[in-house]
């Protein structure tokens, strides 16, 4: 497109408006191109007219971790970074945690609108009545270890799911898509109390129709020998409030997973299978586990100042802090905080939100994290939460991974309704040797003896979400 504006010019046609366009000039050749910029962005691929010869395959734009590549258009959520905003559909996320419940802001999410009531009315009873997984799920959970990651059987039992729906994979029929998504949506509360259960030796439970998404969830975690579980209705709002603070955060990296494994048009059970293998890792959703794990080692407030200077000596790392889009304080930690304390006033005093305070105040003290506009996030509260309902660190990101599944779901279905996406497929900067003959195994040189494994390589320094 941007060459034929370039020509329609030369021509003495009429261009795109001068404020819309990029001119590029390659120094190797002396050539300028004109880009059309649309959205704030330029099309990568109008960058590929721009050739030293024919026969160059053009230039290509390099973005290890796409730090400033977008991937797709998107209506589902918005996000600005610099000002702390997060909103869904248009709907800033304080508002929803203020007056929604989780399913509401899911169907939201789905769908585009706020329900009215007959919809809502809709919507929570099909969640409800596919709560239930089929029995065989329940004898695959038990083939696991008694100590598995839950996260671990989560990532297998959702990737499980699809072979007990085939026709998911007609992922162009609505009803189909329906299905799914009220699948996914009802059956991972069940799916990680299972993992739950599991770990903890206890029988599992299964779903109470009569609970709401949240009560029912802590129903199947909690419940013993009562005939009727009640949940403290405090901590299940502050649950169903966290829910809605996790179903989504655009394109982060699970939610890309999920749209990349998608983009092959395969079911969206493994394409959503694809997101909670990526939610896993310590950088994403395992943060909240890591969190917790730190303010533990730190062990009391006097030790603070002495793990900072660990931090800033790289040695450790500000579990919590930081993230790559939000470099203002994060408007989803805002809500927890206010929530720590209700929480704790049902299930009593936990020392460690003493620790997480004080950590908070010395970094937000601190210069070398300022200027690095390293703020709290999303993770560095809620573990406290999970954590006073009694929820064992292993489960944070099984948590994390229920409320975000509506988000997946969401981008999945926004994605396969993109006439502009294809299966996805970077390209890569080739760095490697060409051109080298087969040399025959006797031939080769090396060690004589391999005496264990490879030499473990220096760590690098991690970076990217
Ligand atoms: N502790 C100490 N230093 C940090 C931290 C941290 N948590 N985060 C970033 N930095 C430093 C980093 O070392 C770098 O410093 P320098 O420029 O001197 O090398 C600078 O800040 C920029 O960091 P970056 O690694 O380029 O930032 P990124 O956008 O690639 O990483 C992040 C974002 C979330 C991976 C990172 O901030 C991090 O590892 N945070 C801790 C883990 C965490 O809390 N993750 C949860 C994210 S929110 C939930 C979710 O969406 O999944």
């Amino acid at each position: 497109m941007a060459t034929e504006q370039r020509n329609q010019a030369e021509d003495g046609g009429v261009a795109t408006a001068a404020g819309d366009t990029l001119t590029v000039t390659d120094n190797r050749t002396g050539e300028s191109y004109e880009l059309e910029i649309s959205d704030g962005t330029i099309r990568a691929m109008d960058l590929r007219q721009i050739k030293v010869s024919e026969d160059d395959f053009g230039l290509m734009a390099y973005d290890p971790a796409f730090t400033n590549t977008a991937s797709c258009r998107s209506a589902i959520t918005y996000i600005d970074g610099e000002a702390g905003i997060l909103q869904h559909r248009g709907i800033p996320i304080e508002q929803l945690c203020e007056h929604a419940s989780y399913l509401e802001v899911a169907y939201l999410l789905i769908f585009g609108e706020l329900p009215t009531q007959p919809q809502l009315d809709r919507w929570v009873f099909d969640v409800t009545h596919h709560t239930f997984v089929h029995e065989n799920i329940k004898k695959f959970v038990e083939g696991f270890r008694y100590d598995a990651h839950p996260m671990g059987m989560l990532l297998a039992s959702v990737g499980a799911l699809s072979t007990f729906y085939p026709d998911a994979k007609h992922i162009d029929d609505p009803e189909e898509r329906y299905m799914a998504a009220i699948r996914l949506i009802a059956k991972m509360p069940t799916l990680a109390a299972f993992a739950y259960r599991h770990n903890m030796g206890l029988p599992y439970i299964y779903p109470d129709n009569e609970l709401s998404y949240s009560e029912n969830f802590l129903s199947m975690l909690f419940k013993m020998t009562e005939t009727k579980f009640e949940p403290d209705p405090r901590l299940a709002r502050a649950l169903d409030i966290l829910f809605i603070l996790h179903a989504d955060h655009e394109q982060n990296c699970s939610t890309n997973a999920v749209r990349g494994v998608g983009s092959s048009q395969v079911d969206p059970y493994s394409a959503v299978a694809a997101g909670v293998a990526a939610l896993y890792g310590p950088l994403h959703g395992g943060a909240n586990e890591a969190v917790l794990r730190m303010l533990r080692r730190i062990e009391k407030t006097e030790n603070i100042p002495d793990f900072l200077e660990r931090v800033k000596g790289r040695e450790e790392r500000l579990m919590g802090f930081g993230h790559r889009v939000y470099k203002n304080y994060d408007p989803r930690a805002r809500i927890i905080k206010k929530h720590v304390d209700e929480v704790l006033e049902a299930t009593g005093h936990n020392p460690l939100l003493e620790i997480a305070v004080e950590l908070e105040k010395h970094a937000l003290d601190d210069e070398y994290f300022t200027s690095r506009k390293l703020y709290p996030n999303v993770d560095f509260y809620s573990g406290l939460i999970y954590e006073a309902l009694r929820i064992p660190a292993e489960m944070f990101t099984v948590i994390f991974a229920i409320p975000r599944t509506s988000g997946w779901v969401s981008q999945w279905m926004e994605m396969n309704d993109d006439s502009e996406q294809k299966i996805a497929r970077p390209r890569q900067v080739y760095v490697g040797d060409r051109d080298r003959d087969y040399v025959a195994i006797d031939d080769r040189e090396g060690p004589e003896k391999i005496t264990g494994p490879p030499a473990r390589r220096p760590a690098r320094p991690r970076r990217g979400a």
